[in-house]
């Protein structure tokens, strides 16, 4: 297959305020296409900037007293810093305030003009005559003309949902000085729309986007376009449009035009990439845009639009993402759920981030929930529990017994094929986007390579001797299989596979290299890779992020906020001796697997580890409990819990089960018992 030639944009954040989780699953969410399509082999040039314009930047800047110019710096340094400790990897981060991106404004508008598709016409807007500026819907707040609230913007009410005119608000103000609007006529520039209708029809329904995107689109398209007003009186943050003295592009006309300026600079510093060869209308090139779901006219309609009539190839595809909510709420600064990139980090690895966001995106827009419970238990279960967990046990005895030599064959053929034909199948879902579906089946190999490794037991092999071949080959085994899933799960895990690259002592891992495997290979010693999620961590985030707002937000309690009874109905039982109870040994015990039994209603298998012995052997037991109703395997996996260790074995219908873990409730209220954070495998409850 030929090398692809692929630009990807992302869409540009506002220069006016810090990135926060919500902006980043778009980000991340490309940034792994980008590095998939990199490691493929294919040429991917990924660009961004920051949207610099408008009247919401330029008010910024004055109450921070600083030239607009000073503002949108500062904080294009900060959306660069966040973007590199996210590890999203740019070729280029500009500015939409740049003078590439005022010469493409400038020539798509004169294009556009030429073909006749721009029209003048005054209209009345309110304005305010103390700051002496014309007022966008939402500088604008007065009361409802519907339901009388007071403090609505002057577009739609968030109480009774009416849209309406600014014009139609109940004693309007502007936000900014508090003045009484004034109506006042100016002229505006439009782009005439509606001429493109039927190329727009045919476009939005061609393959370029998702098809419940394509969905929504085919309503506005029916319901009729309107011409798009692109111009904004002085004082205005932006490009003054030629020929106009006083009237300023509004900042979506020139947004977009931003990927092509960035583009532009970039071509500049490099020799391999032409302006033309992926902007010109005969580009054969792939140019996708990746954007949140909020901004979809912007680019399926204007965009498009806008340049085909300036000669200018359009987009190969739109990709666009959901929104972000925590914890099944919209992010909240009282809960402290509105979290910025920075205070994340300052907590947080942000690998992590990156793959819970992995696991749950799909190519739809549907919005994604980060419930912080989940977050821990997932990325601790998989990445660590699973993955990670497969070369900390498999490289020690490599290295002790094999001065980190790797054996000159592999023991298990049939697993070993088995993880390497599924690259198609998981490239293809990365393709697609479907990166949810992606990590399960790369999670479903790495269930089965800790089976191998838990049925082989090379430490029970090892401790009767360490140099035996059969523990270099199972350890050999395990960590080929690692090294294959480390390749599938790079997009994902970039810094992670950077490390396991140094530990295995191989240069950049591709695509490809899943074709083949690490024979007699020397590795390096091995160094702990990524470590669990620790919630305290999560917690503090969680407080750091929280705004003392003295608002009845923060501290009314909610009717629904009742506390549950924690009365049961049974009965306390009779009184016991205390040597009674100590005869009990119980222990904290890991789940290291989980799994269904076939044919039984209530009973999950469950594998557990009671970490070393004195001997330095590690304790594994099976048990099987009664806690299907509740639980599924997967939530398991990774848990900590209680065991009673001493119980004698029973022989059940399933299987003989070595203990008991211990649980509260029945029915769908079953509670496994969790001890608080940080608690070994193996500790005795005392
Ligand atoms: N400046 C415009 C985009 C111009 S593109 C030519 C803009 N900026 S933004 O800062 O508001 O948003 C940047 C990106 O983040 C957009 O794709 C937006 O949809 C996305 N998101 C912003 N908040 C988000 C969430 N809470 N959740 C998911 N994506 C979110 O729009
Ligand atoms: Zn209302």
């Amino acid at each position: 297959m030929s090398r692809r030639n692929i630009l990807v944009t992302n869409a540009l954040p506002y220069a006016n305020g810090p990135i926060h989780l919500g902006h980043l699953l778009g980000y991340i969410q490309a940034d792994i296409w980008v590095r998939f399509q990199r490691m493929q082999g294919n040429n991917c040039t990924y660009v961004c900037a920051d949207d610099a314009h408008g009247t919401g930047i330029m008010l910024s800047a004055e109450k921070a007293g600083v030239s607009p110019e000073e503002f949108i710096d500062a904080v294009n340094q900060e959306h660069q810093r966040d973007f590199a400790d996210f590890l999203v990897d740019f070729d280029i981060y500009h500015s939409t305030h740049s003078d590439e991106n005022k010469t493409f404004s400038s020539l798509i508008y004169e294009r556009c003009k030429a073909s006749g598709h721009i029209s003048q016409r005054s209209i009345t807007q309110l304005y305010d005559p103390e700051k002496d500026l014309f007022l966008s819907d939402r500088f604008i707040k007065g009361q409802c003309p519907k339901c009388k609230t007071e403090d609505q913007y002057g577009d739609n009410c968030e109480v009774c949902s009416s849209t309406y005119n600014a014009t139609d608000l109940i004693n309007p103000r502007s936000t900014i000085s508090g003045a009484t609007p004034v109506e006042k006529e100016s002229t505006h520039f439009f782009f005439k729309l509606p001429a493109f209708a039927d190329f727009l029809n045919e476009w939005t329904r061609s393959g370029t986007l998702p098809t419940q995107v394509a969905n929504k689109l085919a309503e506005w398209l029916d319901s009729g376009l309107q011409e798009w007003d692109i111009s904004r009186d002085a004082p205005y943050f932006g490009f003054e449009i030629p020929g106009e003295p006083g009237k300023y592009f509004y900042v979506w006309l020139d947004a977009p035009i931003g990927y092509m300026a960035s583009f532009q600079k970039l071509c500049e510093s490099r020799d391999d990439l032409n302006f033309e060869d992926y902007w010109g209308v005969e580009s054969n090139n792939e140019l996708w845009h990746f954007i949140g779901k909020d901004i979809i006219n912007f680019h399926a309609l204007f965009w498009p639009a806008m340049l085909k009539t300036s000669n200018f190839r359009t987009p190969t595809g739109i990709s666009v993402n959901g929104f972000l909510t925590v914890n099944g709420q919209k992010m909240s600064k009282s809960r402290g759920t509105f979290i910025m990139a920075e205070t994340y980090k300052q907590h947080l690895n942000p690998e992590y981030l990156r793959y819970y966001f992995a696991g749950k995106l799909g190519s739809n827009p549907d919005d994604l929930d980060l419930n912080l419970e989940d977050f821990v238990q997932r990325v601790n279960s998989d990445v660590v529990g699973k993955v990670v967990n497969i070369a900390s046990r498999c490289a020690g005895f490599i290295n002790k017994g094999f001065e980190g030599k790797l054996s000159a064959e592999v023991s298990e053929p049939d697993l070993i094929a088995d993880c390497q034909q599924t690259t198609t199948e998981i490239a293809e879902l990365y393709e697609q986007r479907e990166f949810s579906k992606a990590i399960r089946l790369i999670m479903s190999l790495a269930d089965k390579a800790n089976q191998y490794i838990a049925d082989k037991t090379p430490w029970v092999l090892a401790k009767e001797n360490p140099q035996a071949l059969e523990v270099q080959n199972i350890c050999s085994t395990g960590l080929n299989l690692f090294r294959l899933l480390i390749i599938y799960l790079k997009p994902v895990l970039p810094n992670l596979a950077n490390q396991v690259e140094e530990f295995l002592n191989v240069s950049a891992l591709q695509w490809q290299d899943a074709e083949s495997l690490l024979l007699d290979h020397q590795i390096n010693k091995f160094k702990p890779l990524m470590t669990r999620v620790e919630s305290t961590k999560v917690d503090a985030m969680v407080e750091a992020s929280k705004e003392n707002l003295n608002t009845q937000e923060n501290s009314s309690v909610d009717a629904s906020d009742k506390v549950d009874s924690p009365l049961s109905n049974d009965p306390i039982s009779d009184e016991i001796e205390f040597p009674d109870f100590a005869k009990v040994d119980l222990r904290i015990a890991k789940i290291v697997e989980a799994n269904y039994v076939e044919g039984a209603d209530k009973l999950l298998k469950i594998t557990l580890d009671l970490g070393l012995n004195a001997a330095g052997e590690q304790q594994i037991r099976t048990v099987f409990s009664g806690i299907k109703s509740a639980y599924k395997p997967e939530q398991l996996n990774g848990m900590y819990t209680v065991l009673v260790a001493n119980l004698k074995s029973r022989k059940m219908k399933f299987g003989v089960s070595e203990g008991m873990i211990l649980a509260a409730g029945e029915g769908d209220d079953i509670y496994l018992l969790e001890p608080h954070k940080g608690a070994q495998a193996g500790l005795r409850i005392t």
